[in-house]
């Protein structure tokens, strides 16, 4: 599943580098990066000129040897990307620990990675190292895209509307419990209430009642160890070194997989049809008639819930900090609460959820400025064309929504977080990748109507709950050492609502 972790930064070697001290570890480490080193120089000695008469795209140049750019773009990517398209235009090349990125900014540019043959621009080539190794095998980057395709069918054909109904009664009640233990006022941090409540959340809608009955503290350090194994030192050394990370990544895979297992078989031999996406993946088939096996539909549960995880927190506790910045456009959504479901505010439904326009507007203009996902990748497995330019065989082709959904030229006051921009005719719509927050073409995501039920219930429930406000005036910088960019000491100040 796309996980999101596209993100290269200067912290790549630094971050690994840091976390190693037993000395085995370290010269494991250090072989590494000089055999990466050497296939590097050995790259550039032996590349060939056989393509010298194509018109590549304008290369950045850097002086600094392997690691190119790496330390410029990790410590502020999006300024990085913002300056090379003011230079070079909407498609250029750099290099960064060896390898080399094209960026196609802009929609136009974009088209080329949207609407390519997974053939010809891969994805697997780029992801699969780590996603494999936290999924399991057999799914999603680990198979040929077409069963992959088939895959996220069989997952968008749960992830139906009959069910959002039931979702959205189950996120409200996890909400409201979980914020129990916030009491009646004080500062927090949002982002780590938004994850833990979101790993609820998605495993009650996700998983199922059996699996989210069995999600206690250890079960949530397995995900957390799970999920560590989306780290830059995944993505950059071979997956065969005895890194901390790496052996608590594998040994939370083999456990996760023993409870999916169980509750799995269970759920077979019983034969109840209960309604749910355990059930729809136990009964799915691909097209050749075969049904999937139980590690299949352990791979791509534990999937569902990591594809969603970092997205959905991310973008949740951001939706919080524009709404507690602008103090009446937060008032503005507590009384679409009262007009659209009545002023003593029963318990959420999801057509009235569909009604609530306005929060609706607030999450997409934070998709807008803060998409969870800055880059999607490809490896150029061809040679390809765009904007005149060809593309050799083995760079890293990426398309960033964070740089598209703030282009100059296709948005007016780009800066501004004005939900209300999307009432009116704006330049972006006329523009088919302008606005890409959930992807495009054969890799598009298959959560957004999910993730839109599950942010518009827990906002509504929350803000039904409290009033928030900045810590003394504070909105978090970006913490661009993350794969996926999170607030920076996102702690917020609460109160709760006197209705
Ligand atoms: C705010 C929430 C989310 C955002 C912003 C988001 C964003 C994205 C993006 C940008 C892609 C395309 C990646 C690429 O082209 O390389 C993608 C793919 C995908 N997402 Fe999401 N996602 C979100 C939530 C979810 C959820 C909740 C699920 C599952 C329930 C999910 C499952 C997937 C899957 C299966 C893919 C397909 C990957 C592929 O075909 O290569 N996402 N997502």
């Amino acid at each position: 599943m796309s996980t999101h972790l596209y993100q290269m930064s200067s912290k790549l070697l630094v971050d690994t580098v840091g976390k190693v001290n037993d000395n085995l570890t370290s010269v494991f480490l250090a072989a590494s990066v000089i055999t990466l080193t050497l296939g590097y120089i050995s790259k550039l000695l032996l590349r060939h000129d056989t393509d010298k008469d194509q018109k590549h795209p304008p290369f950045i140049p850097s002086s600094i040897p392997f690691l190119g750019h790496a330390i410029a773009f990790g410590k502020s990517p999006i300024e990085f990307l913002e300056n090379a398209y003011e230079k070079y235009g909407p498609v250029f090349s750099f290099t960064m620990v060896g390898s080399t990125f094209t960026y196609l900014l802009g929609s136009e540019a974009a088209t080329l990675m949207f609407n390519s043959k997974n053939e010809d621009l891969n994805a697997e080539d780029v992801y699969s190292r780590l996603t494999t190794p936290v999924f399991g095998k057999g799914v999603a980057y680990d198979v040929p895209n077409p069963i992959f395709l088939e895959q996220k069918k069989m997952l968008k054909t749960g992830l139906n509307m009959a069910r959002f109904k039931e979702h959205v009664k189950i996120i409200e009640d996890e909400t409201i419990e979980y914020f129990q233990r916030w009491g009646d006022s004080g500062e927090k941090n949002l982002f780590e209430a938004l994850s833990e409540l979101i790993i609820l959340t998605a495993s009650s809608c996700l998983h199922g009642k059996e699996i989210r009955s069995l999600l206690d503290e250890h079960v949530a350090q397995l995900y957390a160890d799970l999920d560590g194994g989306f780290s830059h030192a995944a993505w950059l050394l071979p997956g065969w070194l005895p890194l901390p990370s790496f052996r608590k990544r594998d040994k939370a895979h083999r456990e996760i997989k023993k409870i999916f297992f169980n509750v799995i078989q269970k759920r077979r031999q019983s034969g109840e049809k209960v309604d749910d996406i355990l059930q729809t993946l136990i009964d799915a088939t691909y097209k050749n008639g075969r049904g999937l096996n139980d590690d299949e539909i352990a791979g791509m549960l534990i999937g569902l819930l990591l594809a969603g995880q970092h997205t959905s927190s991310t973008t949740s506790a951001w939706l919080g900090f524009f709404l507690s910045r602008d103090k009446d456009l937060q008032e503005r959504c507590y009384s679409e609460q009262k007009a659209v479901c009545g002023d003593h505010l029963p318990p959420l439904q999801l057509d009235q959820l569909k009604d609530l326009s306005l929060l609706e507007r607030c999450l997409k203009e934070t998709l807008r400025l803060r998409p969870p996902i800055m880059t999607m990748m490809r490896m150029a497995r061809s040679p390809q064309t765009a904007a005149g330019f060809t593309i050799p065989v083995g760079h890293q082709v990426c398309v960033s929504p964070t740089v598209n959904h703030r282009l100059q030229d296709t948005w007016a006051e780009r800066m501004e977080f004005n939900p209300d921009r999307y009432l009116s005719d704006n330049p972006a719509a006329g523009e088919k990748f302008a606005y890409v927050p959930f992807g495009a073409g054969r890799h598009r995501c298959i959560g957004e109507n999910f993730a839109y039920v599950q942010i518009k219930t827990i906002w509504s429930t929350m803000l039904r709950m409290y009033e928030f406000d900045l810590v003394d005036g504070y909105f978090p910088t970006i913490n661009y050492t993350t794969m996926i960019h999170t607030p920076h000491n996102p702690v917020i100040r609460y109160s709760r609502r006197r209705q």
